[in-house]
């Protein structure tokens, strides 16, 4: 018997290329973006080296970043100035990220705005919903984020993206955008946000951890992959365009999973612990910073992600573009 060589199809890089499996483009990346309520901000923000902090007016910095490196979709997160018990500043008309978007719009309109929905940036306690003793409202936190949407797509956003791990959000959010009029702003779900601690970098940039408590009464468990499933199939359900997994590189079995039992695009967050992890170690000396970032980001589309949420959006379309990876 002929030994049977796998290596044939290793010895060069046009080969090697020509026989990718997986194939990845920038049109596939959403880079996060922080505004912060304030003028003349343009800062670095510590916990997540190379992410900054903008006030409406410094947005440009952003624009120019994404158009250096052909990025055109951003997730934004808002830092309001005043928080109270409901939450109410993220529905208001002039409200943080209602401002970005509108800047955004007038400046670079060929960016496509997703929004984040929740309510933990906005709340005095910062959990994610309205509280009833120490718990979140299920039911009376649905309205308050309908209704956030709902101004989010008025104030221009392309597509939302509810965070907040509530029963029936789907449901209720798409039947109040439908109800004025924005039958067509897709709703990206995520479906399966499992209660992380590599949500640490992020809760420090965003001002947005827990006072008390923590998130596990509505963010899922790390032990269940069949509930991520169900999860996903309940936003299916209630109308979700797109379904995301969150975190990423700890939850590429339910990448897996998604992209096998639904039709859905599947998108994955890989979120700010595993960005800062990555920095930290390259800074350390420990690793290649690239070489990791590539090998990463390549591992959650192989495992079947349609869409990557990441920090490392700008720097990652060099490499697709340079054929590093991709
Ligand atoms: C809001 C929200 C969080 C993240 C995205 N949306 C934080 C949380 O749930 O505590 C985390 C993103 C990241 O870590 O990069 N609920």
């Amino acid at each position: 018997m002929q030994m049977i060589r796998p290596r044939r199809l290793r010895t060069s890089d046009t080969l090697r290329r020509m026989v990718r499996e997986t194939r990845i483009s920038p049109d596939s990346l959403i880079w996060p973006i922080f505004i912060k309520e304030g003028t003349g901000i343009y800062e670095e923000i510590p916990s997540l080296p190379g992410q900054y902090h903008y006030s409406p007016d410094m947005i440009c910095h952003m624009v120019e970043r994404a158009r250096a490196h052909g990025v055109s979709r951003v997730l934004l997160f808002g830092l309001p100035n005043e928080k109270d018990a409901c939450g109410s500043g993220a529905w208001k008309e002039d409200g943080i990220v209602q401002q970005g978007i509108r800047r955004i719009r007038e400046m670079a309109p060929e960016l496509y705005i997703v929004t984040d929905v929740c309510m933990c940036e906005y709340t005095a306690h910062g959990h994610c919903g309205i509280l009833c003793g120490h718990d979140v409202d299920n039911d009376e936190t649905l309205e308050v984020l309908a209704k956030t949407a709902l101004s989010h797509a008025q104030a221009g956003a392309d597509m939302v993206a509810p965070s907040d791990m509530m029963d029936g959000r789907i449901g209720r959010i798409r039947e109040v955008l439908d109800a004025h009029g924005f039958q067509n702003v897709p709703i990206m779900s995520y479906a399966a946000k499992y209660a992380s601690s590599f949500y640490g970098p992020f809760r420090d940039a965003a001002g947005s951890a827990p006072a008390f408590g923590d998130r596990r009464s509505y963010q899922m468990d790390p032990h269940n992959s069949r509930e991520a499933m169900r999860e996903c199939a309940l936003d299916v359900q209630e109308g979700a365009d797109i379904l995301m997994v969150k975190p990423a590189l700890s939850y590429l079995d339910l990448i897996y999973q998604a992209r096998q039992q639904f039709d859905l695009p599947v998108a994955a967050y890989s979120v700010s612990g595993e960005y800062a992890m990555i920095k930290a170690a390259a800074q350390a000396g420990l690793i290649d910073e690239h070489g990791v970032m590539c090998e990463s980001a390549v591992s959650i589309f192989r495992a079947g992600a349609d869409i990557l949420i990441t920090y490392y959006a700008c720097e990652l379309a060099d490499a697709i573009k340079k054929g590093e990876i991709g």
